[in-house]
């Protein structure tokens, strides 16, 4: 009990502390059990893990993920665009290897059971695994990033991820030097985060 809320509270985005150390099969392996183990509406157990370990690959997806980067990066201007520069959005090349999650909407189909009427809980599934995963690696003792500075369209091409089926997520999964107390964005000053009792309503929403 004690451990999982340690472990829940020490979990952090990791950019700049990869160190590129090994990670064994076996700890791999525990990882994506656990999670493979993430409950999915329908027990459609809707994602696949694509572990990108070839720098080629990688580096061919730093390039667009860089792109992408000035893409946010000409949106803005003034005390943000200065805080943005200072801010490393990844750390591709640096982490041991990738994990690029995806979503197929049309596993367990036709009729997925508890997706009727909200076509989303297939990708809220997915994004169950990848938390699952995150949380395994960090009791590991290993970091994860998460990076979303790219094009669903490119990194489909670039895995050749059949028609239909999602990138959702390229985790980049490693040890690392150490986990930061705080999340980077807080850090930088880009945003804070959210007291609890803000998040917190009770019976309609707006009610304290
Ligand atoms: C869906 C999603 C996409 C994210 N994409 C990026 C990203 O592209 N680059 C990055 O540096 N961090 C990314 N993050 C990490 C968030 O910035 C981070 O979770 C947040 O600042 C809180 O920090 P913490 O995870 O260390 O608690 C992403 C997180 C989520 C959940």
């Amino acid at each position: 009990m004690q451990d999982l809320y340690e472990v829940i509270h020490r979990r952090r985005d990791v950019r700049a502390e990869f160190t590129g150390g090994p990670v064994t099969p076996t700890v791999l392996d525990r990882i994506l059990a656990a999670a493979h183990a993430a409950p999915s509406v329908g027990l459609s157990q809707p994602w696949d893990f694509v572990v990108v370990r070839s720098r080629r690959v990688r580096a061919e997806f730093h390039e667009h993920v860089s792109s992408e980067r000035e893409v946010f990066a000409a949106t803005l201007d003034g005390p943000a665009a200065e805080r943005f520069a200072r801010i490393k959005i990844d750390g591709i090349m640096e982490a041991s290897l990738s994990i690029v999650v995806t979503y197929d909407p049309a596993r367990g189909g036709p009729g997925v059971l508890g997706r009727h009427a909200i076509a989303d809980a297939g990708l809220y599934s997915v994004c169950l695994a990848i938390q699952n995963l995150w949380l395994a690696a960090t009791a590991e003792g290993l970091g994860v990033g998460w990076v979303s500075f790219y094009r669903e369209e490119f990194l489909a091409g670039l895995l050749g991820i059949p028609d239909g089926i999602r990138p959702v997520a390229w985790l980049c999964l490693g040890p690392v030097s150490r986990l930061e107390e705080v999340p980077d964005l807080e850090r930088h000053g880009w945003r804070q985060r959210r007291p609890l009792r803000l998040a917190v309503h009770e019976d309609r929403w707006g009610g304290r």
